[in-house]
């Protein structure tokens, strides 16, 4: 394994900073404090051309690699975590499982068109009754010809509001004794399909998050991703890719709580010295150091599987679920070293402890991860092979 970032990765890791920086940061502790999510930042993201990370050129895509795509997600984070989530969900849950599952009609049919930003992609697993149990869910689909009806809802969903598309995870009709899981790609302007935003969230609000209903919404068989009975495998898949953005971003946040706490410990003094003298003070600092670079080794090994085509299915939850709770620590250290300061939005460290809080629950719960990884270390969960595997980056494709 080469540890060595490339000069693209460099470049790339340059350009989404910059853009967190001019283009998500300015105005964003209004639209944070109204919850007020920005539709426009899609089409900048769009133009930017970070919507086209981690699919090859010949899908319309970047045809950078899939450490690219962390090191975007890290950067934009850094920013804020309402820009990381639209790649969580358009990228990694939508755009990635597609290039992993589709048939070659379907990547031809949809990815150029998501790699431009010309359409935007988003996931729907999560219902009122099946958040950590998502076998329980209950939304159906019901062959009915060459096509299937829809009936059920999805709650927490990203950019419910702006996507075009949602790759649906649903059980076929009367299959309740056995379910059988399809996956399918739903276009928002079939009838039956609606959409209502989710108010009142503790953080990332200037990020849209909603509910989606389908109400007897007919989806043409073409749209189903898989065969009847991937659905819940569909669905797993998109978590490792989603997961693997969240995992990156993390990183992002403590990075952003070392950018604030750096200056202020610096800048702060107490009887004439810098509280960055203080060792309780540089402890924190310390700590927040180790997320970042131990952070940054995790999730660089899930982005290198990626790119040579290996499962990560346990790597990728070990890098979500430390590099969130290091996150969510750092941001509580953050607010601590800012003492008074840290608990009012004149300063962004109080917006970073809300943000990382919800990562903690978010694309597996903090809970879940723990048992996973204490369930592949006892024998107890052990992956399959798959019969659709992401495709191994291939430079030039
Ligand atoms: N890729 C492909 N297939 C996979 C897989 C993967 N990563 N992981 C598991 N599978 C397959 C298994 O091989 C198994 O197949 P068989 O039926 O052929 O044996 C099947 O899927 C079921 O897998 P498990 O046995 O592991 O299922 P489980 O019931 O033990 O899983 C769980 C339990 C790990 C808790 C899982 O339900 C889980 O991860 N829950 C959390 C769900 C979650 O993260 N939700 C957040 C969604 S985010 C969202 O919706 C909002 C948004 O917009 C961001």
């Amino acid at each position: 394994m080469d540890f060595a970032l490339t000069s693209e990765h460099e470049l790339i890791r340059e350009m989404a900073y910059k853009f967190g920086q001019a283009e998500v940061v300015p105005g964003l502790a209004e639209r944070d404090r109204e919850a007020k999510s920005d539709r426009l930042m899609l089409d900048k993201m769009a133009e930017a051309g970070v919507l086209g990370l981690g699919i090859p050129a010949k899908y319309g895509g970047s045809g950078t690699d899939y450490i690219s795509l962390g090191i975007a997600c890290e950067e934009l984070e850094r920013a804020d975590t309402s820009a990381r989530v639209v790649m969580s969900v358009h990228s990694g849950l939508h755009s990635l499982t597609l290039l992993q599952w589709g048939t070659e009609e379907q990547k031809q049919r949809w990815l150029p068109k998501l790699a431009s930003g010309e359409r935007i992609g988003a996931f729907g697993l999560t219902e009122p009754n099946a958040g950590s149990d998502a076998i329980s869910l209950r939304t159906t689909a019901r062959k009915d010809g060459g096509s299937y009806i829809l009936n059920g809802e999805k709650t927490w969903i990203s950019l419910a509001d702006y996507a075009d598309q949602f790759l649906i995870i649903t059980k076929l009709a009367d299959s309740a004794d056995k379910p059988v899981f399809c996956a399918f790609i739903v276009d928002r302007n079939l009838p039956g399909f609606t959409s209502k935003p989710l108010k009142g969230k503790l953080g990332v609000r200037a990020g849209n998050t909603g509910q989606i209903f389908f109400d007897d919404l007919r989806v043409p068989a073409d749209c189903l991703v898989g065969s009847e009975g991937d659905g819940f495998k569909v669905a797993m898949s998109a978590l490792d890719h989603g997961r693997y953005t969240v995992a990156s971003g993390a990183v992002g946040i403590i990075t952003a709580c070392l950018d604030a706490c750096t200056t202020y410990a610096r800048d702060r003094k107490v009887q004439g010295e810098e509280i960055g003298r203080k060792q309780l003070v540089q402890q924190m600092i310390a700590n927040m150091v180790a997320g970042r670079d131990i952070g940054r080794l995790l999730y660089y090994q899930v982005g290198w599987m990626k790119n040579v085509g290996l499962r990560h299915t346990r790597e990728v939850s070990m890098a979500k679920w430390q590099n969130c709770a290091n996150a969510f620590k750092s941001a509580n250290d953050a607010v601590e070293i800012h003492g008074a300061y840290g608990y009012c939005d004149e300063f962004p460290v109080e917006r970073y402890f809300r943000n990382s809080r919800g990562a903690m629950i978010y694309e597996g719960t903090h809970e879940i991860h723990t048992l996973v990884q204490a369930e592949y270390e006892l024998g107890y969960r052990k992956d399959k092979p798959l019969t659709h595997m992401l495709p191994a980056w291939e430079p030039g494709l």
